[in-house]
């Protein structure tokens, strides 16, 4: 098998994460805004950005290009002149991780690869065993033993042999590295210290965001954190496209982490090293998907953060679900509360006068809320059951 097909997550010298790089004086002559603006509306129009050889091998399901919708209420609620919500939860399986995931198993397929593992908080498992199961490959999931029962059956719907790990993330990674070693099966967790496919994926968000606006750069990008792979995807999304000529600069990025989960965020406040980066003690937040006691792709996601002159902010449960609320009922949009961490943080970011009201903003939201209703739901009263007639028409109709 010729080497540009083959499936490489670690250095086989030195062990170290693997880097992909394109070469992009070669590219310039042959893409341009014009390329990109005549094909179909997927992340695969991007496909000179992506690392598979042969456009037969990719395995997909529609994904990408994603609503960037202005906002009606929220913008002009924190006095934001020009905020778009990059509406995320339309992905296939509702959630970013689609990303990752139909570049991973499309190298996966490329590379003749028969089964993958994967450690997940719920989506990259529920993403990866979807297009694993359009592949005809086989799928191990390792999820935290407090992992949200959609985001499971989701996975187990799409064939994937799905195990609860105790230990929370630390576990789940230990459980994927052990099984993939010993039968030679890919790691395709989400993080590219594991898996440098998945932030191939990631970065083509930013792709979309710098065309779907004229090939204009946001002031700001606001991003949930928990490995950081999401972050350190769409930095290096953009800086393809600074590379190419594409766009004359890159946005600031705002990390925004929760409070009761925020090794990042305080990395980023007391100007730590990546190195110096701790494990966070009790990891406690409902939004699962950045309840990463460490943030995998430290190393990429924090100078990438400095540079970009960006911040991080912390939130609280509160504020993220009254956020998840807020979206739903303002802007029509339903996220999970993972997915709407970004948003939450909106408002400190206002404050600490980091945003300014005439920038333009994008903030992402993640994930769908049809993935973990619970938390939401279990906020919500009894809708009442009635007799269908006069007297119950006349009931909902009383002013309340
Ligand atoms: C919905 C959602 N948003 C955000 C994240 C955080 O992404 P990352 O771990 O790459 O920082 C995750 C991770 O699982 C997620 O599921």
């Amino acid at each position: 098998m010729h080497d540009s097909l083959k499936m490489v997550n670690r250095c086989a010298s030195c062990g170290s994460a693997m880097r992909i790089s394109y070469d992009y004086a070669l590219l310039k002559n042959t893409i341009d805004r014009k390329a990109f603006g005549s094909r179909a509306p997927t992340l695969w129009k991007y496909k000179e950005l992506l690392p598979i050889s042969s456009v037969a091998n990719i395995v997909t399901l529609g994904e990408g290009w994603t609503p960037l919708v202005a906002t009606r209420e929220l913008g002009p609620g924190l006095g934001l002149k020009r905020l778009y919500l990059k509406d995320e939860t339309r992905l296939p399986t509702g959630s970013l991780k689609d990303r990752c995931a139909t570049v991973s198993i499309s190298k996966a397929v490329e590379s003749g690869v028969e089964a993958v593992v994967v450690s997940s908080s719920g989506n990259g498992a529920s993403s990866m065993a979807a297009y694993a199961a359009r592949a005809g490959v086989s799928c191990y999931v390792f999820v935290p033993s407090d992992a949200p029962t959609n985001k499971l059956i989701q996975s187990m719907a799409y064939g994937a042999k799905v195990t609860r790990v105790k230990g929370g993330v630390a576990g789940t990674d230990l459980m994927a590295g052990m099984v993939g070693k010993r039968r030679g099966w890919p790691n395709l967790s989400t993080a590219a210290t594991y898996n440098p496919y998945a932030l191939q994926g990631q970065k083509t968000g930013a792709y979309e965001i710098a065309e779907q606006l004229g090939w204009k750069v946001p002031d700001w990008v606001v991003l949930p954190v928990g490995s950081g792979n999401v972050l350190a995807g769409q930095w290096a999304g953009f800086g393809d496209l600074l590379e190419l000529g594409l766009i004359d600069r890159r946005p600031k990025l705002a990390a925004v982490q929760a409070a009761g989960c925020a090794p990042f965020a305080d990395a980023f406040r007391r100007r730590l090293a990546p190195s110096e980066v701790k494990p966070w003690g009790h990891p406690d937040t409902i939004a699962g998907g950045v309840r990463d006691e460490y943030p995998f792709d430290v190393e990429l996601a924090l100078p990438a953060l400095r540079e970009s002159g960006g911040t991080a902010v912390t939130v609280t449960d509160q504020e993220i679900m009254d956020t998840a609320g807020y979206l739903a009922r303002k802007e029509g949009v339903f996220v999970e509360p993972t997915g709407a961490v970004a948003t939450a943080g909106l408002r400190q970011l206002v404050e600490d006068r980091a945003i300014d009201e005439d920038e333009v903003v994008v903030t992402m939201l993640t994930g769908s809320g049809l993935k973990d209703p619970q938390h939401i739901g279990s906020k919500m009263p009894e809708p009442p059951t009635v007799e269908p007639g006069e007297e119950a028409v006349t009931r909902l109709l009383q002013p309340q």
